[in-house]
């Protein structure tokens, strides 16, 4: 059986995937998948209710992926592919990268191919690129490997032991948010007005490097605080929306530490950062009412 985790972007989206770093974490949710000799190839979602044969068909985009992944093989496997999905789609957890970890790895096990957690991210970026053009490959760096990371396109990860675990709230808007969509939309924007917007991810960038600083000493007060100015500077590439402003404002009234939007926004999760586990159960209280879901998640244990 192989996994891959979701993730979430602590600090750093979008200026990304223009080069600039971001410091990530994988979280315990994410996907199961497992890989069986068969006549033909496909792939199964029971949760989704898919099954699918590999395809060339541009409307068929996960017969495209699955197919994508196929093709990293010598000679592409006849296999049944079954992946168990435990997170939420297009909604910023990473759930795609997930996906294509997952089933890579499931194929790995079946042929006895063996590739390190860096090697299975970068080879199953073929996945990734169907459903988002241009990856920064973070979410597929997290989904393999896990822990907390900075993360700097086509380099290794730089893993960040924090001191304890840091606890995170993580509620969905329920409104799910095409990667593509929003990623293209910072680039029309970068396009209109490039010093603008290389402005906001220098700044993103500074924020992200005492996040990194911040988790390595524990500090999480300091790390709340940059959360609060990364969602300020996401906002202003019109990343969030009011339900996300909403959820963000109910948390830190209720105690967070900090809290943002996470992944590509437009919709999608928002994070917010508790100084511990009690605290941490009143945020999740204070918003229940207004999230789809909502969960607490330790990560970097
Ligand atoms: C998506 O989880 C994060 C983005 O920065 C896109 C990417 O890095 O490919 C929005």
């Amino acid at each position: 059986m192989a996994f891959g985790r979701g993730k979430v972007i602590l600090l750093g989206e979008h200026g990304v995937v223009y080069g600039h770093p971001a410091l990530a974490a994988g979280i315990e949710r994410g996907v199961h998948a497992t890989a069986t000799e068969a006549s033909t190839a496909l792939l199964s979602i029971p949760v989704w209710d898919i099954e699918v044969a590999p395809s060339s068909d541009p409307a068929e985009s996960l017969g495209r992926a699955f197919g994508a992944l196929l093709n990293v093989y010598d000679s592409p496997p006849c296999l049944a592919v079954r992946a168990e999905v435990a997170l939420p789609a297009g909604a910023g957890l990473g759930c795609s990268a997930a996906l294509g970890v997952a089933i890579l790895g499931a194929m790995d096990e079946a042929l006895g191919v063996e590739r390190s957690a860096e090697e299975r991210a970068e080879v199953s970026l073929a996945w990734e690129r169907v459903f988002h053009g241009n990856p920064s490959g973070v979410d597929s760096a997290m989904a393999s490997a896990g822990g907390v990371a900075v993360f700097h396109k086509g380099k290794p990860l730089d893993h960040i032991l924090p001191r304890n675990a840091l606890t995170l709230v993580i509620a969905n808007t329920g409104d799910s948010a095409s990667t593509k969509t929003m990623v293209d939309s910072v680039g029309r924007q970068h396009e209109r007005n490039p010093e603008r917007v290389d402005g906001v991810f220098d700044a993103i960038a500074a924020v992200v490097r005492n996040g990194a600083l911040a988790v390595g000493a524990g500090d999480w007060k300091a790390l709340g605080q940059l959360m609060d100015l990364n969602q300020g500077l996401l906002a202003s590439l019109l990343l969030s929306t009011e339900k996300l402003e909403d959820l963000c404002h109910l948390a830190r009234e209720a105690g967070a530490l900090g809290a943002k939007l996470t992944g590509s926004g437009g919709g999608g999760c928002m994070i917010a950062l508790a100084a511990e586990r009690t605290s941490a159960e009143t945020v999740l209280h204070a918003i229940e009412g207004i999230a789809e879901e909502a969960f607490i998640a330790e990560v970097g244990t």
